[in-house]
């Protein structure tokens, strides 16, 4: 209990510190891009200079909360202070505009934009407004936010209740889901009037962050149900494990990747990558018929 006790107080220190996105715009041309790549990540499916690269109907701030300008979960608040950082997912040190450009791939279901384009730029300048005075804090192990890493309850806490969840938690997902989310994504998962889809090739396919059944249960336990979070761990991980096993995009990064003239330099040492809705649950042990009662 005094563990509990501490690990909870040391958490909302940890919030407390992520301090206020800023206000006041750089004036000229630093200004217009930061203006540019807000709107590109409030629009990014529709947005002139984006859409073509999008393959859903997601925004980046449908999880990067209001453009990455909350502070729960999923801000953009002190991420730009750990760039250029190693990530192991590509074996090699990446810059900004590299891990923003990836998530077109993965949370966008689309395709990669070439860097130092405007709009890749744009969103870059943007992210790095909003960690203004902020001190850098680069992370020679995974390019994440500073703030993240102790804030972010991880794959340590969330890894147990998964590994042992069985039918009844699918079930009981399913409830949940039909009680505390379908009224704002629909009961078929694909969004109601401008209220996003959770599945389905409209949504993130399998190589995206929230496919992954712990990475879904910290975020949704920070910005879901919208404008009230309060799913405990084990609703939550019921929630996680019911979304994610149902039909999404599969990720074959070798499908992804274009030629150079349409995708620019792809800044990995890893070529090849691939995961569907039943290898996500397989790396937790888990076997999608059986969860899903089949
Ligand atoms: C009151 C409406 C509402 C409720 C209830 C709600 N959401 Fe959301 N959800 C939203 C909105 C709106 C967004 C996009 C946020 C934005 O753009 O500001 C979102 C975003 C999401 C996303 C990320 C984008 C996507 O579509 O993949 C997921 C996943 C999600 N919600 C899951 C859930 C789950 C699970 C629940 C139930 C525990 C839930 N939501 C309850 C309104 C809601
Ligand atoms: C479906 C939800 C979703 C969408 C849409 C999405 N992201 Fe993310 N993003 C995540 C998750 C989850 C993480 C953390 C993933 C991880 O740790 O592997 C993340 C991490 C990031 C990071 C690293 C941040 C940090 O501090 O760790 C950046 C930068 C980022 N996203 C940018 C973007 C941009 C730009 C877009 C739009 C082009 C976008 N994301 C769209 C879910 C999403």
């Amino acid at each position: 209990m005094k563990k509990l006790i501490s690990i909870l107080a040391l958490s909302l220190v940890v919030y407390a510190q992520v301090p206020d996105a800023p206000t006041v715009y750089p004036e000229g041309e630093l200004g217009r891009m930061v203006k540019l790549g807000e709107e590109i990540i409030m629009k990014t499916n529709t947005h002139e200079l984006t859409k073509d690269y999008v393959g859903n109907s997601l925004t980046c701030s449908n999880c990067h909360l209001n453009g990455g300008k909350d502070k729960a979960i999923g801000t953009f608040i002190g991420t730009a202070t750990a760039f250029p950082a190693y990530s192991k997912r590509e074996k090699t040190v990446q810059s900004l505009q590299d891990r923003i450009n990836n998530c077109f791939m993965r949370s966008m279901n689309g395709k990669r934009p070439i860097v130092d384009t405007e709009a890749s730029i744009a969103m870059a300048t943007y992210i790095t407004w909003l960690s203004e005075d902020l001190p850098m804090k680069m992370n020679p192990k995974k390019p994440v936010n500073p703030f993240y890493t102790k804030s972010w309850p991880g794959t340590k806490e969330v890894k147990p209740f998964i590994v042992k969840a069985t039918h009844e938690n699918y079930l009981n997902g399913q409830k949940l889901y039909n009680t505390k989310c379908a009224s704002c994504h629909g009961m078929d998962g694909q969004g109601v009037a401008t209220f996003p889809p959770v599945w389905g090739s409209n949504s993130y396919n399998t190589g995206a962050g929230l496919s992954k059944l712990d990475k879904m249960v910290t975020w949704m336990r920070g910005n879901m149900p919208l404008g009230n979070p309060d799913l405990s761990m084990q609703e939550a991980v019921d929630i996680s494990i019911f979304v994610n096993a149902q039909e999404r995009d599969d990720f074959d990064l070798q499908k992804r990747l274009l030629p150079k003239e349409e995708m620019g330099h792809y800044n990995s040492k890893v070529s090849s990558e691939m995961h569907s809705v039943e290898s996500n649950f397989k790396a937790f042990g888990l076997d999608l018929a059986t969860i899903k009662g089949k």
